[in-house]
C-alpha cells in the first residue's frame, strides 16, 4: 500500500534514542519506521536534519480572562500559530472558571473561542478557582471521565488562591478520579505583606514585581503543596520552578516517595532579575510569576533540566502587549508593580532557546531534548502513546530541525499577538524549519503551507503511563 508521506534520511530522535532512518506517515500516523523505505504520495529529504516528535507545550495561556480591562494578547489563532512556528505539534492551554461560573460554562466558552481556529493540537488544563461542592463532586469527576483530566490551582492571586483546605479537596478529587493536579506555588499573604511595605515605601517599579515575590515565598508554598500531596497520597506537578530551594523541596519530596513532576521555563534559564531592575518601564516586559533570580538560580535550573529534578520543559506563554492602542490603562507599562498583567510570551522560543542553549552547547542530548519537550508532557497529562514519540501507531506530529541555522530572534518575525519578545537579540543556533501536525504538513521550510482550523482538540485520558509511576 502506498503511503502518504515518507520523511527520508533524517537523523530520527525519540525520548530513549536516535538512530538513522526513514519514517512513513499513512492517515495521519507513523506506519513504519526504517531504511530506504519508497512508496509515497509525498517524500520530504531530511538530510543533515534532525527528525524529532513536535513539540508539545502543556503550559500555555491563551484568550484567558486576566483582570478588568486587560486583554491577553493572543487567541486561539495568533497562539497557535507562534507555536507552530516554534515547532510545536500540539498545545495545552487553561480553561479558567471564573468565580460562580460552573466548569461547563467556562469550557463551552473556550470550545467556542478555540473551535475552528488552531493550527495545532489543542488540549485544555482546568483551573479551578471556586471548588464548590457541587464543581467538586460533580462537575469534576465528569469532566475527568470526558477528557478533561489535570486541574490547576493555585496558591497566590486574588480570585484565584485557594487556602490549604480547599487544595486538599482539590487533591482528594485527583486521587478518585485519577486527574493530575498542577500547582502554582507562591506565598500569598507573604507577597501581600512585602507589597505593602514597598508601596508604603514608594518603591512601585516593576522591579518591587521581583523583591515581593522572594524565593523563600516560593520555596514554602512548594514545601506546603508537596506536603498536601503527600497527606492526600497522590501524585502532583510543581509548575513553574524558578530556583534551586524550590528544586531541593521536590528533591526532598521525592525521596519521601511523593510522586512529583517539576516543571521549569526558559525564562528561569535565561532572564534574571536585574531584568526588572533598569531604569525605565520597559522592565514591565519581563514580569512573570514567580519572577525571574540571579545566576545561581539559573545554574540550578540547569543542573535540574540536566539530572532529571526536572520533567518538563514549559514555556509558561502568557502574553500582553506592552504598548496596547485598545487600552492605555493597563497595558505592561502600568504605573505600579502591582497593576503590571503577570507573564510574559514564550510558546515560539521556548524550543530553539533549549535546543540552542542545551542540545548546541552540550548540556543535554537529542533524546533528553525530547523528553523535556514533549514525551514527558503527553505522558503527564494524558496524551501518550497517541502523542509524544515517533512510533508505529501513533499521531505523526513531526518537527523537523535545521541544526545549523542561526538565528537572532526578533519579535518581529515571531507570530505572536505581543509586541515584544523577553528574548529580543538572543541569539541561537538550529531553528525547527518544518513542522507535521497529525500527518498534514503545516510550516515547510519555514513557509506556512497549513490552514487555520487543521488543528483539533484532543481529549486526554488518565494517564494510563505517568513518568513517575503514577498511574
Ligand atoms: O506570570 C505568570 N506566570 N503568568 C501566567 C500565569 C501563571 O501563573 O502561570
Ligand atoms: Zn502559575
Ligand atoms: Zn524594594
Ligand atoms: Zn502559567
Amino acid at each position: 500500500s502506498e503511503f502518504d508521506l515518507i520523511i527520508a534520511n533524517g537523523t530520527v530522535a525519540t525520548a530513549a534514542n536516535f538512530f538513522a532512518a526513514d519514517i512513513a506517515v499513512k492517515d495521519g500516523k507513523f506506519v513504519q519506521i526504517g531504511q530506504n523505505l519508497t512508496g509515497s504520495k509525498r517524500r520530504i529529504d531530511a538530510s543533515g536534519k534532525f527528525v524529532l516528535p513536535g513539540g508539545i507545550d502543556s503550559h500555555v495561556h491563551i484568550s484567558q480572562p486576566s483582570g478588568e480591562g486587560i486583554v491577553m494578547a493572543d487567541d486561539f489563532e495568533s497562539g497557535t500559530l507562534s507555536a507552530l512556528f516554534g515547532g510545536n505539534t500540539t498545545i495545552m492551554p487553561f480553561c479558567l472558571q471564573e468565580k460562580g461560573q460552573s466548569m461547563r460554562e467556562a469550557l463551552t466558552a473556550y470550545h467556542a473561542l478555540a473551535d475552528g481556529q488552531c493550527y495545532t493540537d489543542v488540549s485544555f488544563h482546568l483551573i479551578i478557582s471556586d471548588p464548590t461542592a457541587s464543581v467538586l463532586g460533580q462537575e469534576l469527576p465528569a469532566l475527568v471521565a470526558g477528557g478533561y483530566t489535570s486541574l490547576k490551582v493555585f496558591m497566590t492571586y486574588e480570585g484565584l488562591r485557594l487556602n490549604d483546605a480547599e487544595i486538599l479537596k482539590v487533591l482528594d478529587v485527583s486521587r478518585e478520579t485519577g486527574a493530575t493536579v498542577m500547582v502554582h506555588c507562591e506565598n500569598e499573604d507573604a507577597i501581600l505583606f512585602l507589597i505593602a511595605k514597598h508601596e508604603l515605601a514608594g518603591d512601585v517599579a516593576p522591579r518591587a514585581h521581583a523583591s515581593t515575590r522572594p524565593i523563600a515565598v516560593e520555596r514554602e508554598a512548594t514545601h506546603r503543596a508537596l506536603s498536601l500531596a503527600e497527606v492526600v497520597d497522590v501524585p502532583i506537578v510543581i509548575v513553574h520552578v524558578s530556583n534551586g530551594e524550590a528544586m531541593d523541596e521536590i528533591a526532598r519530596a521525592r525521596a519521601r516517595g511523593v510522586k512529583v513532576v517539576g516543571e521549569t521555563c526558559p525564562q528561569y534559564l535565561v532572564l534574571t532579575a536585574k531584568d526588572l531592575d533598569g531604569m525605565d518601564w520597559e522592565d514591565a516586559k519581563m514580569v512573570c510569576s514567580p519572577p525571574p533570580r540571579d545566576e545561581a538560580a539559573q545554574a540550578d535550573c540547569w543542573q535540574g533540566i540536566e539530572t532529571g529534578v526536572f520533567d518538563l520543559f514549559s514555556s509558561d506563554h502568557c502574553p500582553f502587549r506592552y504598548d496596547d492602542p485598545q487600552d492605555k490603562l493597563n497595558p505592561k507599562g502600568s504605573v505600579n508593580f502591582r497593576h503590571i498583567p503577570n507573564g510574559i510570551p514564550g510558546v515560539e522560543t521556548r524550543l530553539p532557546i533549549l535546543f540552542s542553549e542545551g542540545v548546541m552547547k552540550g548540556r543535554i542530548d537529542l533524546p533528553r531534548f525530547v523528553a523535556l519537550t514533549s514525551t514527558n508532557h503527553a505522558k503527564t497529562y494524558g496524551l501518550y502513546p497517541q502523542k509524544g514519540s515517533i512510533a508505529i501507531g501513533a499521531d505523526a506530529d513531526i518537527t523537523i530541525w535545521d541544526p545549523e541555522a542561526k538565528r537572532t530572534i526578533r519579535h518581529a518575525e515571531l507570530h505572536d499577538g505581543s509586541d515584544y519578545s523577553p528574548y529580543e537579540g538572543m541569539y541561537v543556533t538550529g531553528w525547527p524549519v518544518t513542522t507535521i501536525v497529525a500527518g498534514a504538513v503545516m510550516v515547510e521550510d519555514g513557509i506556512l503551507v497549513g490552514k487555520k482550523g487543521q488543528g483539533k482538540y484532543r481529549p486526554a485520558t488518565t494517564r494510563p503511563v505517568g513518568i513517575r509511576g503514577q498511574a
